[in-house]
């Protein structure tokens, strides 16, 4: 057995792009076949922080492209259309330099290291870009596409408001230019992942009513308990909104995962049922989990060289991550979190043992004090305020007295992870 092939069974820093290692959510892939078979429709995918909503993002991209591995190996083929999807998909990923409607509009138009520019797909193709570029500075446009200037005072943005259906319009533009140098495709599909980072979705909800047509489609996946909390006026879109809540992963499909792992590499190393159920109900609902520790015990197996992990390997492995020992950011956090309070620390364990999603304080406050820490609340401040390299909060307020892990996969570590100092 090879240790590439070791490497490559589990997938605990990324999204599932290969749909052969992508397993179960066969609702969320079937929702999203039918969605992209209806004119203008509108797809957004939304759960949980950590649940596996990009690797479904990244499946139906696949699937808008023409692949048909996964609907075959989900027996969703008959929900297929029996002309095959032939879409262009621009998909982009978020990040902090799309701060609004704007920036999101100049990352489908120029791409990124990841993505093609829309430009690419008319005739004239990539060399249009620079040209274009030219028109929108000398048009005064240049100010909305993000280049240099920055809104300001309230005139400013105001101003850039009332342009901003200028650049609307110009986008919607191009997308008909890309739409008649592509007429053999079956559609544009504009997907957006980690859409709740961006902080200003003002116009988003217009842009995509204008733009959305018999060919032309949006879609957004991003973290959110409710629709409603992903996109304001989301109702404008309304009948066209395809809807995918992803919920926690049930068990059988956490089981599938190590399933596939083991077929990946030809049950030359296998987990017993009973390591199988240990690291299955561990994982809480969180794929991330079943690739931590399956990769580690994989590994942990090849350096040994046993052919079977057992209850016995899983229960090591879970030590090494009480001790702290797995290397993952979760660790990290963890540290740059507790710093060096053992009350602080407390205080995080006791929020961890709550299973409410959200909080509610005066009672974690209260058994903290039974606990001798005499000021919770003045502990707080590092678990509410981004720590060191870190760009979220532990916990966030949700409203007056409640606070929520802003990453639930953190708050499942936090419970397994043994005391720092106790
Ligand atoms: N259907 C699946 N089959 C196998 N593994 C999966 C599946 N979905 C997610 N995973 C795994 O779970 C982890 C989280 O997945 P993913 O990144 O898709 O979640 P997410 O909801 O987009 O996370 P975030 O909220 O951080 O953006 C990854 O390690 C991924 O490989
Ligand atoms: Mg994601």
């Amino acid at each position: 057995m090879k240790i590439d092939e070791i490497q490559t069974a589990f997938y605990p820093s990324r999204e599932i792009t290969d749909p052969e290692f992508f397993v179960g959510r066969q609702d969320e892939i079937r929702k999203g076949i039918l969605a992209l078979q209806e004119e203008g429709s509108f797809i957004a995918i939304h759960g949980l922080r950590g649940v596996g909503k990009s690797s479904i993002a990244q499946q139906i991209r696949l699937i808008a492209t023409g692949s048909t591995i996964l609907p075959k190996m989900l027996k969703l083929n008959r929900f297929l259309p029996s002309k095959p999807f032939d879409f262009i998909v621009i998909y982009i990923s978020a990040d902090q330099y799309v701060r609004d409607t704007s920036d999101l509009i100049k990352r489908f138009l120029f791409g990124d290291n990841n993505n093609a520019s829309l430009f690419s797909y008319t005739k004239t193709g990539d060399r249009k870009i620079e040209q274009i570029k030219e028109v929108f500075n000398a048009g005064g446009a240049a100010r909305l596409m993000g280049f240099g200037i920055e809104a300001s005072g309230s005139e400013e943005i105001s101003y850039s408001t009332h342009l901003s259906d200028d650049l609307v319009q110009q986008f919607k533009t191009i997308l008909g230019i890309v739409k008649k140098d592509n007429q053999s495709k079956s559609g544009i599909l504009l997907l957006v992942d980690e859409f709740d980072v961006i902080k200003d979705k003002t116009g988003f909800s217009s842009l995509v009513k204008t733009c959305s047509d018999d060919i032309v489609k949006f879609g957004i996946c991003g973290i959110a308990n409710s629709i409603t909390e992903l996109i304001v006026n989301h109702t404008s879109i309304g009948r066209q909104l395809h809807s995918i809540e992803v919920e926690k992963m049930p068990k059988e499909e956490l089981l599938g995962i190590i399933k596939r792992a083991e077929h990946h590499i030809s049950n030359s190393i296998v987990f017993t049922s009973g390591a199988k159920e240990v690291i299955s109900n561990q994982a809480e609902g969180f794929p991330y989990f079943i690739h931590l520790l399956g990769k580690q015990a994989l590994l942990d197996a090849f350096e040994e060289g046993k052919k079977e992990i057992d209850g016995a390997s899983i229960d090591k492995l879970n030590k090494q991550i009480c001790d702290g020992r797995l290397n993952t950011i979760y660790e990290d956090i963890y540290h740059q979190a507790v710093k060096s309070s053992p009350q602080r620390e407390l205080l995080l364990k006791l929020f961890a043992e709550e299973d409410a999603d959200e909080i509610f304080t005066e009672s974690v406050y209260k058994s903290a004090k039974d606990l001798e820490v005499s000021n919770p609340s003045q502990l707080m401040k590092e678990l509410t305020q981004p720590q060191g390299e870190l760009t979220l909060a532990v916990l966030v307020k949700v409203r007056e007295q409640y606070y929520r892990f802003t990453d639930p996969v953190f708050k499942v570590y936090t419970r397994i992870r043994n005391w720092k100092y106790r």
